[in-house]
């Protein structure tokens, strides 16, 4: 691990580039935000670990309030564990011999918690535990409509919950069900309508298991553009939101969301060229944003806008009365938090424009 001492207590803009930064207090505002609303609730938070990938702050999502957390991936799962966090959903399938034994490992250390939605998975996840002698938490994943992983309501998935409560070492615990189809659809009554028709399909799950004798103490779900919605359907025991740590500026314009969040994140960029009046080179590309939703934008300097991204590079239109020259720095807003995270070996805290923290991203690449 670098040593961060000297960085701490430097002026942002005296940062080398490509740089990621947390402007912290919007971002504690964003944790205390969404703390808020799951106090008065019965409804838990258990906030997504994909987005930041660091131990630390999901301690601080934990200190407001959350339940534990979710994670996508083993490997983010063993880096929190690692660091001292024990209740944590996998909200994905664990499949394969050397996953399943990691799997089975992390059940000695953490209340691990997996979803499935096949009976070979459910089977080679009993067997290991058996062997191993540990206890794994299961919940059924659904589909409720954005036809990704899970199984259907109804029969199939009261079969697959069935086989659960009779294979040894499985606690089946309940369902969930992700929303992924509606989280981000900018126009709130649209998203209000959609998401509840979704989040139906597992209420409806849940009642048919109930119907033939089968309890579901968990129902998980939501995202960060759903989980006043998802969160305030009765039926529902957690809900998953992630990107509401930082933000970025394409769930910025989702209605609901953008006006209740600030964007904590930002990427430091230098210019390196201006080879014309009208054209800026930032030496922020592909390597350090990422761009699936779109191309990410500089803040906080009018008349600029990023029109394209290479490898390395980040080439900007600029109004000619745009002073900015070779050596000036910037900052670039995502359009995606997550991945552009992933990018990162460390984050810089800022406050009021001082290095105040350094954290490393200890599950940045952690895919398997
Ligand atoms: C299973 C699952 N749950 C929850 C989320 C919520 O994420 P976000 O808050 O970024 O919308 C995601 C996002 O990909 C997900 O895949």
């Amino acid at each position: 691990m670098r040593n961060h001492a000297p960085f701490i207590g430097m002026h942002k803009t005296e940062l080398d580039t490509p740089a990621l930064l947390i402007d912290l207090d919007k971002m504690e505002a964003n944790i205390q935000t969404m703390a808020n609303y799951f106090t008065n609730i019965s409804v838990g938070l258990r906030p997504h670990v994909k987005t930041h990938k660091t131990p630390i702050i999901a301690h601080k999502q934990i200190a407001a309030g959350a339940i534990g957390v979710t994670c996508a991936k083993l490997g983010e799962a063993e880096a929190v564990i690692h660091a001292g966090i024990r209740d944590v959903l996998i909200a994905n399938q664990v499949v394969g011999t050397q996953k399943v034994a990691r799997l089975i490992n992390l059940a000695k250390h953490a209340e691990i918690m997996v979803a499935v939605d096949n009976p070979q998975n459910v089977q080679a996840i009993s067997e290991a535990a058996s062997t191993k002698g540990v206890s794994v938490r299961i919940l059924v994943e659904v589909n409720i409509g954005m036809n990704r992983c899970g199984v259907e309501p109804g029969q199939p998935t009261l079969a697959l919950a069935q086989h659960i409560l009779q294979s040894p070492n499985l606690k089946f615990e309940g369902l969930m069900g992700y929303e992924g189809h509606t989280v981000s659809k900018p126009d709130l009554a649209e998203r209000d309508t959609a998401t509840r028709e979704a989040v139906q399909r597992l209420v409806d799950a849940k009642h048919y298991l109930e119907k033939h004798g089968v309890e579901v103490a968990i129902m998980s779900g939501g995202g960060t553009g759903t989980f006043n919605i998802t969160g305030s359907i009765p039926e529902m025991t957690e809900v998953q939101a992630g990107s509401y740590i930082f933000m970025d500026s394409t769930y910025h314009n989702v209605e609901g969301v953008g006006e209740q969040f600030g964007c904590a994140l930002s990427v430091l960029a230098t210019v390196v060229s201006r080879p014309q009046p009208n054209r800026i080179v930032v030496d922020t590309g592909l390597k350090v944003l990422a761009k699936e939703f779109g191309i990410p934008q500089p803040t906080g300097v009018a008349g600029l806008e990023m029109t394209g991204l290479s490898e390395e590079h980040g080439k900007i239109e600029a109004d000619t009365n745009v002073t900015l020259t070779p050596g000036d720095k910037l900052e670039i807003l995502p359009t995606h938090c997550c991945t552009t995270v992933n990018l990162h070996d460390r984050y810089y805290g800022i406050r009021n424009g001082i290095v105040e923290s350094v954290w490393d991203i200890a599950a940045r690449g952690k895919a398997q």
